[in-house]
């Protein structure tokens, strides 16, 4: 079963793009350069990223947990004309490898790289968003949802990674992180402001748009 989803995974990616070239160098840097490459995004839900982001056009977008900026620029390919995307890293290290991939990309000038934990840079960002990711600590995802939903503009979207916790979510005691990421799903789901599909997408990618 395991071949088989994998199979059709590499397949999914095979037929879908284009991929910017850019994009395919941080892949391989992060690969190369990191300890953990497998917390990018990736080629097929980047895609899926850089598709929703078009279809909102956002004017001010929101990301938590840049790593190396594969995602970040995969978002900023959406961007309305002057729009802007804020994100978040907490470790100083990833942030400078994003740093450079964000300033030789054709982005550079509409992302705003902050450095430092989100809970505490998150109130010095007094603005609406159109789009949020929220990629950073899992734990933190029902806090991040209370602080954030009333910040999301109407017909704006909320997208969550990791929401199936490598199929830990769903069963009972799997541990802290699983349990956090269930308090996610189901205060979405029971939220009447939110319309929300959860995607089995890699390790669950949950796409919510603000009512
Ligand atoms: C899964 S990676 C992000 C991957 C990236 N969004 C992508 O798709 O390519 C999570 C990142 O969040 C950062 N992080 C974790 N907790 C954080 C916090 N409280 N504030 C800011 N960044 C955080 C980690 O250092 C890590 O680089």
């Amino acid at each position: 079963m395991r071949d088989l989803i994998d199979e059709l995974f590499e397949y999914a990616e095979s037929v879908s793009g284009p991929v910017p070239d850019y994009l395919r160098e941080i892949e391989r840097q992060t690969f190369l350069k990191t300890i953990a490459p497998q917390m990018m995004s990736g080629q097929l839900q980047g895609r899926l990223l850089s598709l929703l982001a078009k279809l909102v056009q956002p004017d001010r977008a929101l990301e938590i947990g840049t790593f190396t900026a594969y995602a970040t620029l995969c978002l900023a390919e959406g961007l309305a004309t002057d729009g802007v995307l804020h994100t978040i890293e907490g470790d100083a290290e990833r942030a400078a490898i994003a740093k450079r991939h964000i300033s030789k990309s054709p982005y550079h000038r509409q992302i705003e790289l902050h450095v430092g934990d989100a809970r505490e840079i998150l109130p010095q960002l007094p603005y609406d968003f159109d789009l949020v990711f929220l990629d950073g600590d899992k734990i933190g995802y029902p806090d991040y949802y209370q602080l954030l939903i009333e910040r999301i503009r109407p017909g704006g979207l909320l997208i969550a990674d990791n929401v199936l916790w490598d199929g830990k979510t769903p069963k009972k005691a799997t541990g802290r992180v699983a349990e956090r990421l269930g308090a996610y799903n189901e205060l979405l789901r029971a939220d009447p402001r939110v319309e929300v599909v959860v995607l089995p997408l890699r390790d669950g990618l949950s796409v919510a748009r603000r009512r």
